[in-house]
């Protein structure tokens, strides 16, 4: 809410995927500091968000806000977010739009959505996931609208996440109850099938994106045991292309070189946070082998070329099928993983690994002095 937030896709961290219910104060300071030392914050990445099973299971007898769980957050949720504040990022809170949250450990928001905005905005909290369970039957737009406007009546910009699903189509409503972002699908999983399974779930959805009004396809699993280097760059790729909000879900604290390369690659960041007017989409589907593309604002067209199968397969595309203009000069290619860039006369093809994705942008002209395109060549999986 507020219309300056989230002009672009917002960039973070989340501790659901990896840590579920077993969180502290703890890790979510040292998540901060990993988020700082490992470049991410200079990448870009802002947002460090607490989700489910933060507070109490009551709420405060008296005046009925919520407190911070005692073990797990002895300081309280201010104090945290003034370690963050001091790092220069923002802190996120999580709560439900029913009488529970899903895990069941903590009250939800529903019917407290007033005094719940108010606390957060008091805290210095920066963003809100508000999730759909224990709904109690109330129509969604009632309940996302309730917290909406009780955030804006805070006065506090704070970035709203409307986290309902995708069951009562919010790319259709979520923007007019002041959410920045929601949710288009249920929940994603470490897995190449997961990550296929929401891919799919995207397509139609391009028309209904924009500034502060992103389609979420759900949190990165970029980093975590269940998908290879090559799925998770895959992955990577693809929501980047969505204009997803890239919100990490790994231990950012222990990753590898290659999760964290992953995470930041400029180049990767910078077809994300382009808003040229359309969010990525796909162009062709050939079964196992698809193109995704995405025009770029400067009228050059990012392009994921994806292999669902499990053995290599070369994938093609062609500056017309991208819809780039005619070249006499041939186009530049640039492979956004690996930083080569070649040339070519209109061709656009790769070998990619099973599983896996290679991405691209061209552009039209720009091809003095580069090498011609050979079929590039992508780290296997
Ligand atoms: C369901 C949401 O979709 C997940 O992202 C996560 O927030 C869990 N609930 C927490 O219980």
């Amino acid at each position: 809410t507020g219309s300056e937030l989230a002009q672009t896709p917002p960039l973070g961290w989340n501790s659901w995927n990896t840590f579920g219910c077993d969180i502290n104060e703890k890790l979510i300071r040292d998540t901060a500091d990993a988020i700082v030392a490992s470049g991410m914050a200079a990448a870009g990445y802002e947002y460090v968000n607490i989700d489910d099973c933060w507070a109490e299971k009551e709420r405060d007898p008296v005046t009925g806000t919520y407190v911070a769980h005692h073990e797990r957050f002895p300081s309280g949720i201010k104090a945290l977010a003034d370690y963050v504040h001091a790092k220069g990022l923002k802190l996120g809170i999580y709560t439900s739009a029913g009488t529970e949250t899903c895990a069941r450990t903590m009250p939800g928001s529903l019917g407290h959505e007033d005094l719940d905005a108010q606390t957060f905005a008091d805290w210095g909290v920066d963003y809100l996931k508000y999730d759909n369970c224990n709904n109690q039957g109330v129509p969604a737009q009632e309940r996302y609208k309730a917290m909406g406007d009780a955030l804006a009546k805070t006065g506090r910009p704070i970035v709203y996440s409307i986290c309902e699903w995708g069951e009562n189509d919010p790319w259709l409503w979520g923007d007019s109850v002041g959410g920045d972002l929601w949710r288009t699908t249920g929940d994603i999983t470490d897995s190449w099938s997961s990550v296929m399974s929401l891919l799919d779930q995207q397509v139609g959805l391009e028309a209904y994106s924009g500034p502060s009004a992103w389609n979420d396809p759900d949190m990165l699993e970029v980093g975590n045991p269940g998908l290879t280097q090559g799925e998770s760059r895959a992955h990577m790729s693809l929501w980047a292309l969505l204009n997803a909000p890239l919100i990490a879900g790994n231990d950012v604290r222990s990753m590898p070189a290659w999760a964290r390369n992953q995470l930041t690659d400029p180049d990767v960041l910078a077809v994300n946070q382009d808003w040229s007017g359309r969010q990525g989409a796909k162009l062709r589907d050939d079964g196992d082998s698809e193109v995704w593309t995405k025009r770029m604002s400067d009228g050059s067209v990012a392009v994921v070329l994806l292999n669902r199968a499990s053995a290599p397969a070369t994938i093609g595309t062609t500056a017309t099928e991208l819809g780039l203009p005619r070249a006499a000069t041939g186009y530049r290619v640039r492979d956004l993983w690996t930083d080569t860039t070649a040339a070519s006369g209109g061709r656009v093809r790769a070998q990619v690994p099973g599983h896996g994705a290679v991405m691209l942008r061209v552009s039209a002209g720009g091809t003095a002095g580069l090498p011609p395109m050979v079929a590039v060549d992508v780290t296997p999986a």
